[in-house]
């Protein structure tokens, strides 16, 4: 019979394990029963996250609040409809669903504090909470956490007023990188080629562009290279990386026009060797987690370093709090059944305890299909229609991130990015062949996506019309 036992006497999480006797001398403590799980948002990050999630054995159901029109396409995923400022109502409903492990998938209601609140009523919690989300909540505070941790990052300035941004300009004499210092979805980086442009870029900050998250810069000096995504699982005191993804950000073909969430993504990208990988852990991911430790911050969720690899070695060029969107899609079909028992694990600081990740020897590809006039004016309400063979068997996954269901029962666009194909090969150019013919298979009015993702690991075709 298992016995709850308690440990660890770190934060105000809860911390109960059992322990299970193995024979009449020794004790093994595993983690407690993992039945249900809550996931916080509605993106196709939260649709791969219950897709993978559902497959654990022990897995019974998997809520996501509030979904999307695609949530309930999965076996045993359901979709609850509670807004994540919705505090009370997300209590509510975990206690009466008996929730097992809550996993909180966007930036926002992290870095308004959701996981704290959360986990003052008990709930094991797998997120930052607000001091940690800090990370990505505010580039001035991350960075200040590199400087102070040695960790390899681009020179940067800050600026609270226009004044003070074009003065430290007129100083450097030299294009620079302006960044909203707080959560501008994406949106509150410009990358200038000129003095001309940075001005114009600092002018425009300050003028509310990015409302509250602008009235504060970060400047920073213009660094050359690929980028590269890395997401570590933390538990507060250790960390387990996942393999490499790749994020495409720009909104059209050849890595041109505006900055966007994220058009397609593949894992593992081949850019990084694993001497390299480990290197990163631990001259990057390792000290971050350290230097959080240092300021007392019980980091349990994902840290995303996202890096660019310069002449002299990877630099970080932000994090982020929480998986990546559509890397996480990308690299669920990677993920074994043992992914949720580890999210389990970190939830209640203790990775130790919790199975060894162990990521399929697979390549995984995504594309995402977005309505126009995504990212600034999409157009939404369109009818979408698929027309995909049944999946089953097939190494490739569906998963929604803008659409919704309207009252007559059908299929709707309601966002920016609407949907993705994920496709799994032993070769990138098969992959994105199965993904992109699956893709042809869907409609709606101003359908789409980008031809070239991963045309870095596509040799013989580096577009698909
Ligand atoms: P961020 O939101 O900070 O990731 O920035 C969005 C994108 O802007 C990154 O993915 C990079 O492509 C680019 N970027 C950000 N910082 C720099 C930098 N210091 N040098 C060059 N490009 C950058
Ligand atoms: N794919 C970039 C992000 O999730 O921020």
């Amino acid at each position: 019979m298992d016995t709850p036992i308690w440990t660890s006497p770190r934060t105000n999480a809860p911390k109960v394990f059992f322990m299970t006797k193995k024979d009449n001398k020794s004790i093994k403590v595993v983690l407690p029963p993992l039945k249900k799980i809550l996931i916080i948002g509605g993106g196709g990050r939260e649709n791969s996250l219950a897709w993978a999630l559902s497959k654990s054995p022990e897995v019974l159901k998997v809520y996501v609040a509030p979904g999307n029109g695609g949530t309930e396409d999965h076996s045993n995923c359901y979709k609850l409809n509670i807004d994540d400022t919705n505090s009370d109502e997300l209590i509510n409903a975990c206690k009466s669903l008996e929730i097992d492990l809550v996993i909180i998938g966007p930036e926002k209601p992290l870095a308004a504090g959701l996981a704290d609140v959360l986990r003052q009523a008990n709930l094991v919690v797998f997120g930052p909470g607000k001091q940690g989300a800090q990370l990505e909540a505010s580039k001035q505070w991350a960075k200040k956490l590199m400087v102070e941790a040695n960790i390899p990052t681009a020179k940067h300035w800050t600026a609270t007023s226009e004044k003070d941004a074009l003065q430290i300009l007129n100083a450097i004499q030299t294009p620079l990188v302006v960044k909203a210092d707080g959560l501008a979805s994406g949106k509150g980086v410009t990358v200038c080629n000129s003095l001309t442009e940075t001005k114009a870029a600092i002018k425009e900050a300050f003028t509310g562009k990015f409302g509250e998250a602008g009235t504060k810069l970060v400047l920073e000096e213009i660094l050359k290279g690929p980028e590269v995504s890395i997401f570590a699982i933390c538990d507060g005191k250790n960390l387990r990386i996942l393999p490499p993804a790749q994020d495409h950000k720009r909104l059209l073909d050849n890595d041109e026009g505006p900055n966007t969430g994220g058009m397609g993504a593949y894992a593992p990208t081949p850019i990084l060797t694993k001497k390299q990988l480990q290197m990163i852990e631990e001259e990057i991911m390792l000290p971050t987690l350290k230097a959080l430790i240092k300021k007392e911050i019980d980091f349990r969720g994902v840290i995303y370093a996202g890096l660019m690899l310069t002449d002299e070695g990877p630099k970080v060029i932000e994090y982020n709090c929480r998986f990546g969107d559509p890397e996480c899609q990308a690299l669920m079909p990677l993920m074994g059944p043992e992914l949720a028992k580890v999210l389990q694990s970190a939830a209640l600081g203790a990775l130790e305890i919790g199975p060894k990740l162990l990521p399929k020897d697979i390549l995984s590809v995504c594309v995402i299909a977005a309505s126009s006039g995504y990212p600034d004016n999409p157009r939404k309400g369109d009818k979408i229609s698929i027309n995909l063979e049944e999946k089953e068997g097939l190494p490739i996954q569906l998963f929604h991130s803008g659409t919704t269901i309207n009252q007559e029962g059908e299929l709707i666009t309601s966002g920016g990015r609407i949907l993705s194909i994920v496709a799994q090969g032993t070769n990138y150019q098969n992959a994105f062949k199965t993904a992109y013919m699956a893709l042809k298979k869907i409609d709606f009015k101003g359908i789409y996506y980008r031809c070239d993702i991963g045309y870095q690991v596509r040799n013989n075709e580096p577009s698909f019309e």
